[in-house]
């Protein structure tokens, strides 16, 4: 049985990635800095700590498919942003994705075969005013896919990004009204997308009907970017 592992699994888009995977038969393994509601194995971890992350791996094995989901907003106009509001986002978004993925490519390495899939987001590709942190963390994780698609493509490993539009979550949910009707009204499918749909791109693109895709980013977010 092939074991997934989700960072950021506790809610949200990742929690929904974690259920769909078991539904589709895997062993899957949540990890998050808060507990989910879910009988879902989950294991505590801050994935922006290099340290945490090496320690929780040994606890957590072999893995062949990670989902690199964790990621967090911290929005402010670059003039009023903080030192700290531009650490914590690239250190979560990013230097977790670089946190995990380094720790888990080895083994995939060794068994010549691996998934990985890294959620970007449409802001890392045409960027946002008051998310100057979160749009060069996620544009990082689009430079990082590619790199890491070209390192282990002759070892059967496939890595892949997606970059979700306007997904309705606790992340989108407190954004005030006007601004959520300015994105409805930039999506030609109208609506928001769902954790739904990540999922089943995720279930895509970790599937042997995917084996040919690396290196991609996958845009979904019901035609706002194109
Ligand atoms: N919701 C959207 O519209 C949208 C759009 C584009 C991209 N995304 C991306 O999708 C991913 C999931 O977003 P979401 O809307 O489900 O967010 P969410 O806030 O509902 O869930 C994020 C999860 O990450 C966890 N997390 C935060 N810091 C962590 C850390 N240091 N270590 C481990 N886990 C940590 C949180 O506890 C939470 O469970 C994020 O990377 C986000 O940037 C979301």
């Amino acid at each position: 049985m092939k074991v997934a592992l989700i960072t950021g699994g506790a809610k949200g888009i990742g929690k929904a990635i974690a259920e769909r995977l078991k539904i589709n038969g895997l062993k899957v393994i949540i990890w998050d800095i808060i507990e989910p509601k879910t009988d879902i194995s989950f294991m505590k971890v801050d994935i922006t700590s290099f340290s945490e992350v090496k320690e929780a791996a040994k606890a957590a094995g072999d893995i062949d498919i990670l989902i690199n989901n964790a990621g967090i907003t911290c929005d402010k106009l670059l003039l009023r942003m903080k030192e700290e509001d531009w650490d914590k986002v690239i250190s979560v978004n990013l230097k977790g994705v670089f946190n995990c993925t380094h720790t888990f490519l080895p083994g995939m390495i060794r068994k010549r075969w691996g998934r990985i899939v890294n959620i970007s987001s449409v802001i890392g590709l045409i960027g946002n005013a008051g998310q100057s942190n979160y749009a060069a963390s996620k544009a990082g994780i689009i430079g990082f896919t590619k790199s890491i698609a070209r390192e282990v493509a002759s070892r059967n490993i496939t890595c892949n990004a997606i970059a979700p539009g306007y997904i309705a979550t606790e992340m989108t949910e407190k954004l005030p009204q006007e601004v959520k009707e300015v994105y409805l009204k930039s999506i030609p499918l109208k609506r928001a997308g769902t954790s739904g749909d990540v999922a089943s791109l995720v279930s895509f693109l970790i599937s042997d009907g995917a084996s040919y895709i690396t290196g991609q980013t996958i845009n979904l977010d019901g035609g706002m970017v194109m």
